[in-house]
C-alpha cells in the first residue's frame, strides 16, 4: 500500500502547487480571497445549516472550500489533507483572506488522532473517496471525528460514471464496478484536470472505485443514520469530451447520450 500512498502523495503535492497558482478560474481563488465562496450551487444548496457549527473538511486540498465554509457562517473550520504543499497553500490563502482556519497535515486514516477534537459537520466533496483504498475505514473515521448528532455531507463523482471512458464519441464500460483494495486502477496523467497546460512530472496515480452500497454500508456499519441519498446528472468537471455546460461549472452528458448518474450526495447523522 505504501507505493500507492507515496505515488499519490507526490502527484498531489505537485497538483497542489499548480492549483495554488491557478489561472484557469477552476478554483475560484479571487472569490475566496475577497470573503466569498468557492462552493458550487449544488453543494451550497444541499449542505444544510452550517451557521455556528464546528466544521471539518476532510481532504481539503488547498483549503478554498474550507475557507468558504467559514465565510458562509461556520463557527470554526478545520481542513485536513495529506499533502504538505496543499496545507501550506491553504494556510497562505487563509492569511491572505484574513480568515481564521486550522489546517492539519495528515493521512485521512490518521484523522481522529491528528485532529484531536470532534465536530458538528464533516464536509467531503468532489474527488476525495477515489484516492482511498479502504472505504469502510473511511466511514469509521467520519464517525470518529463527529460529535453524537453530528452530520456528514458527502458529494462525490458517481462510481458508475467512473466505470466509463469516452472512446470514439461513445461511452464505453471500461472498469469494474468495485476496485479491490490491493489492486487499484493505475493512471498516468501528464496534466492536471483544470486545463492548466503546465506539465506534471509525477504523473502516476492510483485510484479506487467504491460502489455507493459500500459507502452507505460503511456509514451504517460505523453507526451513522442515512438522512438522504441522491444521484445527479451533473458533475463539476469535464469528465468526458463532448460534455455540455448546464450551469456555472456544471457539466452534463450531451443530448442523445444515454443518461447515467454523474455524481451522488449523502447526508448522514452520527447516532450516539
Ligand atoms: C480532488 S482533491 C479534493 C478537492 C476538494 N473537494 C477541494 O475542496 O478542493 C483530493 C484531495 O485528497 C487528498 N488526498 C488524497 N489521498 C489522501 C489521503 N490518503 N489522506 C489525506 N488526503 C488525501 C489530496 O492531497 C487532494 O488534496
Amino acid at each position: 500500500m505504501e507505493t500507492y500512498y507515496s505515488a499519490n502523495l507526490a502527484n498531489w503535492n505537485e497538483r497542489a502547487t499548480l492549483h495554488a497558482t491557478d489561472t484557469t478560474g477552476s478554483y475560484r481563488i479571487a472569490a475566496v480571497l475577497s470573503g466569498g465562496s468557492s462552493l458550487h450551487a449544488l453543494e451550497t444548496s444541499e449542505v444544510g445549516d452550517i451557521s455556528g457549527k464546528d466544521v471539518v473538511h476532510l481532504q481539503c486540498h488547498i483549503g478554498l472550500d474550507t475557507l468558504s465554509l467559514k465565510h458562509l457562517g461556520a463557527a470554526s473550520v478545520t481542513g485536513l489533507d495529506f499533502s504538505h504543499e496543499a496545507i501550506s497553500a491553504a494556510r497562505d490563502f487563509a492569511g491572505r483572506a484574513g480568515t481564521e482556519a486550522r489546517f492539519v497535515q495528515a493521512s485521512l486514516y490518521d484523522a481522529p488522532a491528528a485532529l484531536g477534537q470532534a465536530y458538528d459537520l464533516v464536509f467531503v466533496t468532489w474527488g476525495a473517496l477515489n484516492w482511498l483504498p479502504d472505504i469502510r475505514a473511511w466511514a469509521k473515521v467520519v464517525a470518529a471525528v463527529l460529535r453524537p448528532g453530528g452530520r456528514l455531507y458527502l458529494l462525490e463523482g458517481h462510481p458508475q460514471m467512473n466505470q466509463y471512458e469516452m472512446r470514439d464519441g461513445r461511452l464505453e464500460l471500461a472498469y469494474d464496478w468495485r476496485t479491490p483494495e490491493a489492486d487499484p486502477l493505475v493512471f498516468d496523467e501528464t496534466q492536471t484536470y483544470t486545463g492548466d497546460e503546465r506539465p506534471l512530472v509525477n504523473t502516476r496515480n492510483y485510484e479506487w472505485i467504491h460502489p455507493v452500497s459500500d459507502v452507505v454500508g460503511g456509514l451504517i456499519g460505523a453507526g451513522m443514520r442515512i438522512d438522504f441519498l441522491r444521484e445527479h446528472e451533473i458533475v463539476v468537471w469535464h469528465a468526458f469530451p463532448g460534455m455540455v455546460e448546464v450551469g456555472e461549472d456544471q457539466f452534463a452528458l450531451p443530448e442523445g447520450s444515454p443518461r447515467i448518474p454523474l455524481s451522488y450526495s449523502i447526508g448522514a447523522t452520527r447516532l450516539d
